[in-house]
């Protein structure tokens, strides 16, 4: 439930305007306060009227209008929600946010506000691939504005691909992800998930089974307890869970830089099946077969070790590092070894032996190692494996 919690939804200039229209029913369903910003652009999708009969409030559209002013100035507006949300948030209005611009009130709204923001981009694939866009977007996610979708299908224009807005439902989850008052709320989280990929030429890679699921689930569980999450994933087909912020990455070296990046933050846990070793010889054109010649040798190097390196960051060691030890054989001594080799403070041990179904499946049978022993947990799924992991995590850091 989200009741008393305001929310400032702007609704800019997209077809999927419509879709906020059932975003306002929803979230005041829950009981949330809806304040509305309507653009130019958007009231040629939807109008003042119908944004106004939902959210059961004025709708404010003009910077300048006086009545609007003298009532309730931009200021004020951005300032008394607890979250602004823009849905549908197009390719122009990001530009406008990356470049600071305040020329009508939903941009003014949002460069004034002190508050959390969360966008649901919504445009034309080439606009949303448009190296312009992707930009504003890295600028935007680098001063930590949350993003939700957008999906990809079939779009209005007729074309197919990403950037079809988020359903109404998945937005709301983010909302209330972002809206948590859960134990570990201003706490920062950096999860590490899936597997890495390391080239061997433009076109081949090496790869592990992970399927990124534990990880992932982790990182929601987190955020549920209303953590800030960065997730940092390798190649998965998973989509990304809502309310966090997402960076992808293919290498055990690009994934390091990634975590590096994210930090400092409280709690980090790897859960990232990272390549051990990456490609000494990795050929920049494609490696091509020669008749009668042997096959290539692949030269392997180590790859930096993620979880050490976090456990050992001097004065950015966060205050939790947790491990993963997937074994095949001898799971407990291998991870108790484990956990003192690399310096962390919790291994997660799991059996990923082939009759497992560990390997990208949905359950999980895990040992929780800590300072004080070993905790045996039953099989169970992996969400709420997560689940369990984020408690402990929150009574470890002494705010469940
Ligand atoms: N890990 C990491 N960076 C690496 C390798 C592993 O961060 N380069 C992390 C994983 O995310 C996991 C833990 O270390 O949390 C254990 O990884 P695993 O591959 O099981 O252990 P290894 O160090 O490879 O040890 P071994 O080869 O003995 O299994």
């Amino acid at each position: 439930m989200l009741d008393g919690r305001r929310v400032l939804l702007i609704i800019s200039g997209g077809i999927a305007a419509y879709k906020s229209l059932e975003l306002i029913r929803r979230l005041k369903d829950r009981g949330c306060a809806v304040r509305c910003i309507l653009t130019k652009g958007g009231a040629n999708f939807v109008t003042p009227l119908a944004v106004a009969a939902l959210s059961g409030d004025k709708v404010y559209q003009e910077t300048f209008s006086l009545t609007d002013e003298a009532e309730m100035g931009h200021i004020r507006l951005s300032r008394e929600a607890d979250l602004v949300v823009a849905a549908p948030a197009t390719a122009h209005l990001l530009a406008k946010m990356a470049a600071g611009l305040a020329d009508d009130l939903a941009s003014t709204a949002l460069l004034a506000t002190d508050k959390p923001v969360l966008i649901a981009p919504a445009m034309n694939t080439m606009m949303w691939e448009h190296p312009a866009t992707r930009a504003n977007l890295a600028t935007l996610e680098a001063r930590g504005i949350r993003r939700i979708g957008p999906g990809a299908g079939e779009l209005a224009c007729g074309e197919v691909g990403a950037g079809r807005m988020a359903e109404p439902a998945e937005i709301l989850a983010a909302i209330e992800v972002m809206l948590s008052d859960g134990p570990l709320k201003g706490v920062r989280a950096v999860v590490t998930s899936g597997p890495t990929h390391e080239a061997i030429d433009p076109v081949r890679y090496i790869a592990n089974r992970s399927s990124g699921k534990q990880g992932h689930a982790i990182a929601a569980a987190l955020a549920a307890l209303g953590a800030e999450v960065t997730l940092i994933s390798g190649p998965v087909a998973l989509p990304d869970p809502a309310g966090l912020r997402v960076v992808r990455v293919e290498s055990a070296v690009a994934m390091l830089d990634a975590v590096r990046a994210a930090l400092p933050a409280e709690v980090v846990v790897c859960a990232a099946a990272v390549a051990d070793w990456t490609v000494a010889n990795r050929a920049t054109e494609k490696r091509k077969k020669t008749a009668g010649a042997p096959p290539p040798a692949i030269e392997l190097t180590p790859n930096p070790d993620i979880l050490m390196t976090v456990s050992q960051a001097g004065e950015q060691r966060p205050r939790l590092v947790v491990g993963f030890a997937a074994e095949t054989e001898a799971l407990l001594d291998n991870a108790r070894a484990k956990l003192t080799r690399k310096g962390c403070d919790w291994i997660v041990a799991n059996d990923v032996s082939e009759d497992s179904g560990t390997f990208g499946g949905d359950a999980n049978t895990v040992h929780l190692l800590t300072a004080d022993g070993v905790d045996s947990w039953p099989r169970m799924g992996k969400a709420e494996v997560a689940a369990r992991l984020a408690e402990r995590i929150a009574a470890k850091l002494g705010k469940a």
